[in-house]
C-alpha cells in the first residue's frame, strides 16, 4: 500500500512508521490520521511484524499537534465528531493494538502529538524533545484522550499543571514524571527503540497481546472520561475563545481571549 503522509520501513520483525509532513512539523491532518489507521491495521494483521516504532520525520518534531488549519472554523457538532472519530480511528486503536507500539519522540510532541505518543504502549525520547498539551491556549481542550492518559501516566496534579498552563516540559522532566521511559541523544533514539523491540520480539506475541489487553483494562472505569472529554471538546468549538485562539495561531499573533 502507498501513503502520502507516512513512511513505512519493515525489516524482519520490526516495522517503523514515520509521520512525514516535516514542513508542518508532522501535524496530524485528516489524511494522516486515516493513513496511520490503515497502516497500523495492516501491520497488526502481518504476523511477521512483532513490534512497531512510531516516530516523526525531521529533526524538529515528533508531531506538533492536530492540524489547526483543518478545524479552526468547525462548529460544536463538528468539533465533537472530530474528537470522536480521531479517538476511534487512531488513539484508542493504537492503544488496543495487540502488536506493541513504541513512540520514539524525536522533537516537539504537542497536543495531538503528545496524545498519540501517550496512546503508544511506551515512550522513548531524544534529549531534544519537548512535550505539552497547549490546547487551552487555543481556546479548546485536549480531544484525543489527553485529559485521561496524561493523569494516568504522570499523576493528576502534574497533568493539571501541564494542561492548565499549556506549557512544555523538556525530556529530562518527562523522564522524571514517568511520561517517557528513557532519554537518549537523537542519534541513539532509534537504535535504543530497536534494541527494546528486539527484546520484545523474543517473547510470545499471543501473550504480549493478552498482557496489553490486561494492562489497558485496569485504566477503564465505569464513568467514561473519554466520552466526557469528547463532549467538552465539542462545546469549546461554540465559544468565541476558540475562534480567537485558533485565528491568532493561524495569523501568527498572540491570542486576546474575550472569555466567552
Ligand atoms: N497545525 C497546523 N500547522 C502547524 C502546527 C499545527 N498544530 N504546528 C506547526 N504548524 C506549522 C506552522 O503553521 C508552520 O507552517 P508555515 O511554515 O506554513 O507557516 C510550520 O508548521 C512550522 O511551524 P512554526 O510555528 O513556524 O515553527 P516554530 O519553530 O516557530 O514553532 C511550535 C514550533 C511547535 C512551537 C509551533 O509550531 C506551535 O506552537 N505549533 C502548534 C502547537 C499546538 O498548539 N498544538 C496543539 C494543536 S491542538
Amino acid at each position: 500500500m502507498s501513503y502520502n503522509t507516512i513512511l513505512i520501513d519493515q525489516t524482519e520483525y520490526l516495522a517503523t512508521v514515520t509521520i512525514n509532513r516535516p514542513k508542518k512539523l508532522n501535524a496530524l491532518n485528516k489524511e494522516t490520521i486515516q493513513e496511520l489507521h490503515s497502516a497500523f491495521k495492516a501491520l497488526e494483521e502481518d504476523k511477521q511484524v512483532k513490534v512497531i516504532i512510531l516516530t516523526g520525520n525531521g529533526e524538529k518534531a515528533f508531531v506538533a499537534g492536530a492540524d489547526i488549519s483543518e478545524f479552526a472554523d468547525f462548529s460544536e457538532k463538528e468539533g465533537g465528531k472530530l474528537a470522536a472519530k480521531g479517538q476511534l480511528l487512531l488513539f484508542d486503536f493504537v492503544e488496543k493494538l495487540s502488536t506493541p507500539v513504541i513512540a520514539a519522540v524525536n522533537g516537539f510532541a504537542l497536543g495531538g502529538g503528545l496524545e498519540l505518543a501517550m496512546a503508544c504502549h511506551f515512550r522513548v525520547a531524544s534529549d531534544t524533545a519537548r512535550m505539552g498539551l497547549p490546547e487551552v491556549s487555543l481556546g479548546v481542550i485536549p480531544g484525543y484522550g489527553g485529559t485521561q492518559r496524561l493523569p494516568q501516566l504522570v499523576g493528576k496534579g502534574r497533568a493539571m499543571e501541564m494542561i492548565l498552563t499549556a506549557g512544555m516540559i523538556d525530556a529530562k522532566t518527562a523522564l522524571k514524571y514517568g511520561l517517557v521511559n528513557h532519554v537518549v541523544s537523537p542519534e541513539e533514539l532509534l537504535p535504543l527503540c530497536a534494541k527494546l523491540a528486539s527484546r520484545i520480539s523474543n517473547n510470545s506475541p499471543v501473550a504480549i497481546g493478552h498482557a496489553i489487553k490486561a494492562v489497558n483494562a485496569g485504566f477503564k472505569h465505569d464513568s467514561n472520561g473519554y466520552a466526557a472529554e469528547i463532549k467538552a471538546f465539542g462545546k469549546c468549538f461554540g465559544t468565541a475563545d476558540f475562534k480567537e485562539g485558533t485565528s491568532a495561531f493561524l495569523e501568527k499573533r498572540k491570542a486576546n481571549f474575550p472569555g466567552t
